[in-house]
């Protein structure tokens, strides 16, 4: 059985097919229905399914549901016209042509290898779900100074396995040197925010664990890609990057993957279709300097503007900047997990797809944008061994702007990491 999601529909219809065949088993979903009507093509159940390199294409958003302009990105991607858009909701489907599909990475019959996830706490636990449950890795390890909870984790959800339908083993471990030689490093070790605290509250505290484990990573695992998300997550990304030694390609942090996920949510909310039609980048910092560029924005494919008034969606903007501390709330100790957990997931995902995914994430700026030297949320062209690139969006002026005050901001908090 297949689940043909939006996203499937328009790589048929990119491949200059007329008809989209799905087979009789084959689940379509109603976005996957209103996609086909937006393009005027007919949806033919009982024919052969198509091959499986087209229908099990990763759930990269189709061009109307990305950015408003999607050839003059392509044209800054500097290749043949390739989606750019947030992160597609359609992932973790069961059944969804993604997963499968993520192991058919070129150099790997069927496997990835190892992916460990640092921190078995609330964010680990769940990206190491989505992780397991992609089922396109040899193992997934968790590492955690309490080793216990990682053990208890890992034997948890191996008690999924049947339930989730994957095959991928899954460790639990007290050190690094344990896990074993990592491909990619999910990196969430450190104290979570509590009420009243801001991310930058935490950077002396987690800057001496992060520091720690990526100098450790680094010796034993000197190719993995790492994904940080560790907060304050610009500074710690940065700080990873200094402490591993690594290329800056391989070290990248995830918020913008989770703040426009939050958009998403609450544009939706506020009238603007579902989530997953909903295309945004959520770049800046992880933090007040959160920069949503309303003029890339769409719902639909539309300018997003012609579905939410400006006030509402500058609503929704504010709200998804104060979305973590509004869990944190809620929740009185600890703070968000489940979604972050998932962008954390849904990065590394990216990067095995190897599709060139362009997503928002924290990377170390190249000139970009007027902005070099400092790592801070951008939206970056994601491949199998991490960045592959920097995309440039046509922002307006107050936008850009606001990006760049961010990488100032962050720049300022570094201060207080730089020795003295
Ligand atoms: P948590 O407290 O549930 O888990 C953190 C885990 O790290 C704990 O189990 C702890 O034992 C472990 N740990 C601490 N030092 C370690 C070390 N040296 N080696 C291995 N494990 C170690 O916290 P949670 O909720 O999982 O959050 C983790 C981090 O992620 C926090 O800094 C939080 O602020 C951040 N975060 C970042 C987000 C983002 O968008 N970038 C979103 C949500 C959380
Ligand atoms: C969040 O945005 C706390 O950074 C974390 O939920």
């Amino acid at each position: 059985m297949t689940v043909w999601g939006a996203a499937a529909v328009d790589e048929v219809v990119s491949g200059g097919a007329g008809v989209v065949h799905v087979g009789t088993r084959d689940v379509v979903t109603p976005l996957a229905r209103e996609r086909a009507r937006e393009l005027g093509v007919e949806i033919v159940v009982g024919t052969p399914a198509p091959a499986p390199a087209v229908v099990s294409l990763p759930p990269v958003p189709a061009p109307t549901r990305s950015l408003p302009d999607p050839a003059a990105v392509s044209a800054r991607l500097g290749n043949a016209p390739r989606r750019v858009g947030p992160p597609s909701g359609a992932l973790y489907r069961r059944g969804a042509p993604v997963a499968r599909s993520s192991a058919r990475v070129p150099g790997h019959a069927e496997r990835v290898g190892r992916v460990v996830v640092v921190g078995a706490g609330n964010v680990g636990m769940i990206a190491a779900m989505r992780l397991a449950d992609a089922d396109v890795f040899d193992e997934v390890v968790l590492v955690d100074i309490d080793e216990g909870r990682a053990a208890g984790i890992a034997l948890d959800l191996t008690h999924t396995a049947a339930l989730s339908g994957f095959t991928t083993r899954i460790r639990g471990v007290g050190t690094i040197e344990e896990a074993g030689r990592a491909d990619y490093v999910v990196l969430t070790a450190g104290k979570p925010r509590t009420p009243g605290m801001s991310r930058s509250d935490l950077i002396a505290t987690n800057a001496a664990i992060v520091g720690d484990v990526a100098s450790r990573l680094a010796r034993t695992s000197p190719d993995a890609v790492i994904v940080v998300v560790t907060n304050p997550l610009d500074e710690m990304t940065q700080h990873a990057w200094t402490s591993s030694g690594f290329p800056s390609q391989r070290v990248v942090g995830m918020a913008g993957v989770l703040d426009t996920a939050r958009f998403q949510a609450l544009a939706s909310l506020a009238g603007a279709g579902p989530a997953d039609g909903v295309a945004a980048f959520a770049l800046g910092s992880h933090g007040e300097e959160m920069v949503i560029p309303l003029s890339q924005a769409t719902a639909g494919g539309r300018p997003i503007l012609e579905r939410v008034g400006p006030a509402d969606l500058d609503a929704a903007v504010d709200r998804a900047r104060g979305s973590g501390a509004e869990v944190v709330g809620l929740l009185r100790s600890g703070s968000a997990f489940m979604a972050p957990g998932t962008s954390a997931a849904r990065m590394v995902l990216a990067m095995v797809a190897d599709r060139g995914e362009v997503m928002p994430a924290a990377v170390l700026a190249d000139g970009s944008y007027g902005i070099r030297d400092v790592y801070v949320g951008l939206p970056a062209r994601l491949g199998r061994r991490g960045v592959q690139g920097i995309v440039e969006l046509d922002l307006r002026p107050a936008e850009l702007a606001a990006l760049r005050e961010a990488a100032d901001r962050i720049r300022e908090r570094l201060g207080a990491l730089a020795p003295t």
